[in-house]
């Protein structure tokens, strides 16, 4: 109830300092030229656009107001003006009582409207004098203004005044996301990637409205988080990565910043510790986890499906207990994700007695356990997740346990899969994706799969062939830009050939982030500085 007193009464404050202005000098009138909201280069494209033709005045002028401080929304308001600075270097005031010459308002709104069905829907109302966005959360205000970025020009308008104006197109927008889940996969573990590389990959996958960063956090190449009572995890298992060179793991302070930073842009981190495969690195560390019968040694090549825990030693349960409960006290979010594929050289019935004792130290430490498809064979709780990147039967016996599914299908989805044989990275043992390819598939829709048991996409980008930010880009981008619009926009909505004009329109935005994405030659980019050619060069 305070709360609401206190919203209604800032809202009234607002409402009268803003009339008062409006009276106290004569309003500016602008002669705007016509725009067209409609065809604006939206990714992912939201649910509805009605478009009235005019347009307000992004400029000098502008001030931000947001609804009270506690519910995040003054933090969403103040991340607007520094992406407006970075992209017009105009200086927007947020939330300042008193604003000289104050003349367009942008108002991000807390309402408890039942229209807003879910924590990140939201609506922009969008007039000559005004920009109201509506949403319950403030995760759903910072998924609108990522819409609102994307609808100011790249170029301001210097002919009408003396000073630069940004033409935003008016009308309403009303949207909301199509399934909850919305991820891409880092495997740090493979190469390691350092928490500058990870914050710059988590700026990028916010703007086009993704929630979930699940980090792969250790195969048989490298452990790349601190494990406190376990230290020889990183300074053995985390020394190396694929080709040898130095690897690198993140202390739990870093792993925090990385955490942290992404809460900012309400991205959710899922750790995963891949096992009782791909162990090969912590079974270096302590040889007593290991189940293969062979002396452990560092690894630097490429192969999987050859190291296993001893799934039948209590040791191993005492360890995955300690990094399990390790992890989660630094981790938010309701998730952990346990791996659980390709366990080749792992019995059957070892792997399901595995994975059944696992998921009860998940539960315990008090998280909802993901594993890949594999996973589905276990008698394990409706509550865990099965996520599909290969076998439709293990995904469909998670589906009769009542489990939800997350679709990453390998052939589809996976980033760390060439475009073409020309590609310079990834490799393509499941398929060359080109960025048609990635966008034209239906994830409502796939492998007989039903929507109601799909908590949403994920595209995971795994990095046995790339070793440097330049190189995570260009897998990544664009296609990832494309799974954005399948986990948000409806079936309805997406249409390659529409797609296809609004990506080309993401170059200046990548340029300015600096991602040397693929330019891919589907694509008819916006005037770019640099050529395919000269990308191939460097
Ligand atoms: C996987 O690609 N092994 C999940």
């Amino acid at each position: 109830m305070k709360s609401i007193l206190a919203r209604s009464l800032f809202l009234l404050t607002f409402i009268i300092l803003f009339s008062a202005c409006a009276e106290k000098k004569k309003k500016r009138v602008l002669n705007l030229p016509e725009t067209d909201l409609a065809s604006e280069n939206m990714i992912p494209k939201p649910l509805r656009v009605i478009p009235t033709n005019k347009g307000f005045a992004l400029d000098k002028f502008t001030t931000i107001y947001t609804s009270g401080n506690s519910l995040g929304f003054a933090e969403v308001g103040e991340f607007l003006a520094k992406k407006i600075k970075g992209k017009t270097n105009l200086d927007i005031p947020v939330n300042v009582d008193e604003v000289p010459d104050q003349e367009g308002i942008i108002y991000i709104n807390q309402s408890d409207s039942l229209e807003l069905n879910t924590p990140e829907a939201y609506q922009i109302y969008i007039t000559q004098d005004s920009i109201i966005l509506n949403s319950n959360t403030a995760e759903g205000a910072f998924r609108g203004i990522q819409t609102l970025r994307q609808i100011i020009p790249e170029t301001s308008i210097d002919t009408i005044t003396e000073y630069n104006v940004w033409n935003i197109p008016t009308g309403k927008i009303i949207d909301s996301p199509n399934f909850e889940y919305r991820g891409s996969m880092l495997d740090v573990a493979r190469h390691f990637f350092s928490v500058k590389d990870v914050k710059k990959y988590i700026d990028i996958l916010a703007y086009y409205k993704y929630n979930v960063l699940h980090l792969h956090l250790s195969d048989d190449q490298g452990w790349r988080i601190e494990i406190k009572s376990w230290p020889k995890l990183t300074e053995i298992g985390g020394s190396t990565e694929v080709g040898g060179k130095a690897g690198g793991f993140y202390t739990q302070e870093e792993y925090t910043e990385i955490v942290n930073y992404a809460a900012k842009h309400h991205i959710m981190i899922i750790p995963e510790i891949d096992m009782p495969g791909h162990t090969n690195a912590a079974s270096v560390s302590y040889p007593i986890l290991n189940g293969n019968g062979k002396t452990p040694k560092l690894y630097t090549g490429m192969q999987v499906g050859k190291s296993t825990f001893d799934t039948r030693k209590d040791t191993v349960y005492t360890f995955i207990d300690d990094v399990v409960r390790e992890i989660s006290a630094i981790t938010p979010g309701p998730y952990f994700h346990i791996g659980g594929d390709e366990s080749h050289v792992t019995k059957k019935n070892d792997y399901i007695y595995f994975i059944e004792k696992v998921e009860k130290i998940v539960q315990k430490h008090g998280k909802r356990m993901i594993g890949w498809d594999e996973i589905g064979q276990a008698d394990i709780d409706s509550t865990s997740v099965s996520h599909f990147w290969s076998s439709k039967k293990n995904a469909l016996d998670a589906i009769k346990k009542g489990m939800k599914v997350i679709m990453s299908p390998a052939k589809k989805a996976y980033l760390d899969m060439q475009y073409d044989s020309l590609s310079k990275h990834g490799l393509h043992w499941a398929a060359y994706i080109p960025t048609d390819v990635g966008y034209k598939w239906t994830p409502e829709n796939y492998e007989g799969i039903p929507k109601e048991n799909i908590l949403g996409i994920e595209a995971p980008l795994w990095s046995e062939t790339i070793s440097n930010i330049d190189e995570l880009e260009y897998l990544a981008f664009p296609r990832a830009i494309g799974y954005s619009e399948l986990g948000w926009s409806i079936e309805e909505n997406r249409d390659w050939e529409n797609y296809k004009v609004r990506l080309a329109n993401q170059a200046p935005f990548l340029e300015r982030m600096d991602v040397k994405y693929y330019p891919s030659p589907l694509i008819d980019w916006k005037k770019s500085k640099y050529s395919y050619k000269e990308i191939e060069k460097e």
